[in-house]
């Protein structure tokens, strides 16, 4: 009698229970995903979308005019700050004009007075998601000490200091949204990336910090990591010596689409969601190494750098 061996019953009761624990989990995911209820409706709320020139940046803004939020756009070019604006008032009509603030962010000194022409605009912000950021290309070795700097001014300081003026008044109003755009490289850093990876890192440590600390005055603070999207960041990276990169690196040139991409963000703010990982299989496995597996993922990594392949984000 087959049941009566031991050994065949052990493996077939672990095989029905690895089956059934599966399932049973795929239904609290189930039931727990279909319960995220939009908790913001962002119709008319006042939304900051800083870099909304580049290609994530005009995705979102195109998403959140569809939702009829009142858009603050920031960016360094007015020029296309103003095609963007012109174009969303055409597809969208019913819109608010977006407000528009012309803002380097490397430019650390005028944080504090764009800040309150953000606030300005419409007397008060509602959600504002630091988009705007710029990638490196280069090795340590290789990269000038002021690279490190430009790009840490860009993706870490400059939205620290937006929020620092932003979150008094949020607070006051009693309740808002900070959104970052971080990347997959907040949570695990490669070779030749690497002011671009600790800057990322550092804006993911810094807002789960604030995370805590706000979430009893009803601020949520969302950071999205998504892998690679067909953008033009690696066209617009820094290489060692602070020259624009310049290429479409194959890898960003066959990402996600921005769009879907933007979807998921806006989605992921009207559920007040605290973080938002968006990318293939091969990066959370990545993710899980770093974690679980460090010396493992050093070694993949070692090998990487060996190799130097030059086509990378
Ligand atoms: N593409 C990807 O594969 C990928 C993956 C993960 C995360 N991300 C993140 O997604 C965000 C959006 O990037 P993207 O992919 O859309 O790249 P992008 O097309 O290069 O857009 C970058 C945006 O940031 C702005 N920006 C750059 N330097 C600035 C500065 N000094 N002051 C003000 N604005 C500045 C640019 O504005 P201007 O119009 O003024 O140049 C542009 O709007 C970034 O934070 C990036 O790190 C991208
Ligand atoms: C990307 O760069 C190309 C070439 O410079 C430009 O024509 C295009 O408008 C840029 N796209 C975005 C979304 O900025
Ligand atoms: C990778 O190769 C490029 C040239 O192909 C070189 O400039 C760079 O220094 C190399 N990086 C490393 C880490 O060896
Ligand atoms: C919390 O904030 C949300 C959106 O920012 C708002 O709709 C809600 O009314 C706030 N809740 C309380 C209790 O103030």
């Amino acid at each position: 009698m087959e049941s009566l061996d031991p050994l065949s019953w052990s493996w077939r009761s672990i095989f029905v229970g690895i089956v059934g624990s599966s399932v049973v989990l795929w239904g609290v995911y189930k039931a727990t995903r279909s319960r995220r209820r939009l908790k913001l409706q962002l119709s008319d709320k006042v939304v900051c979308v800083t870099g909304a020139t580049g290609g994530l940046g005009l995705a979102l803004s195109r998403t959140l005019a569809a939702q009829g939020a009142r858009l603050v756009l920031t960016g360094r070019n007015m020029d296309a700050l103003r095609r963007l604006s012109f174009d969303l008032s055409e597809i969208y009509p019913q819109i608010h004009a977006p407000v528009l603030v012309e803002l380097d962010l490397a430019d650390l000194a005028v944080l504090e007075s764009k800040a309150k022409e953000i606030l300005n605009a419409f007397g008060h912000v509602d959600v504002i998601i630091h988009n705007a950021g710029v990638s490196s290309r280069g090795s340590v070795m290789d990269n000038s000490f002021s690279v490190d700097f430009e790009v840490m001014k860009i993706n870490y300081l400059a939205p620290v200091a937006l929020t620092k003026e932003i979150l008094p008044a949020m607070i006051k109003q009693g309740g808002g949204t900070i959104a970052v755009v971080s990347s997959v490289q907040g949570r695990i850093a490669i070779p030749e990336r690497s002011s671009y990876a600790a800057s990322k890192h550092a804006i993911q440590a810094y807002f789960d910090a604030l995370r805590a600390e706000v979430h009893e005055q009803n601020i949520s603070v969302l950071v999205v990591s998504p892998g690679y999207i067909r953008t033009n960041l690696s066209l617009n990276a820094l290489t060692g010596q602070g020259k624009i990169y310049g290429k479409m690196d194959e890898t960003t040139a066959r990402g996600m689409d921005p769009m879907e991409v933007a979807d998921r963000i806006i989605r992921a703010v009207e559920t007040r969601e605290e973080e938002l990982l968006i990318c293939d299989i091969k990066t959370q496995f990545a993710i899980y190494l770093r974690t679980l597996r460090p010396s493992f993922y050093f070694k993949l990594m070692s090998k990487r750098a060996a190799k130097n392949k030059t086509d990378k984000r």
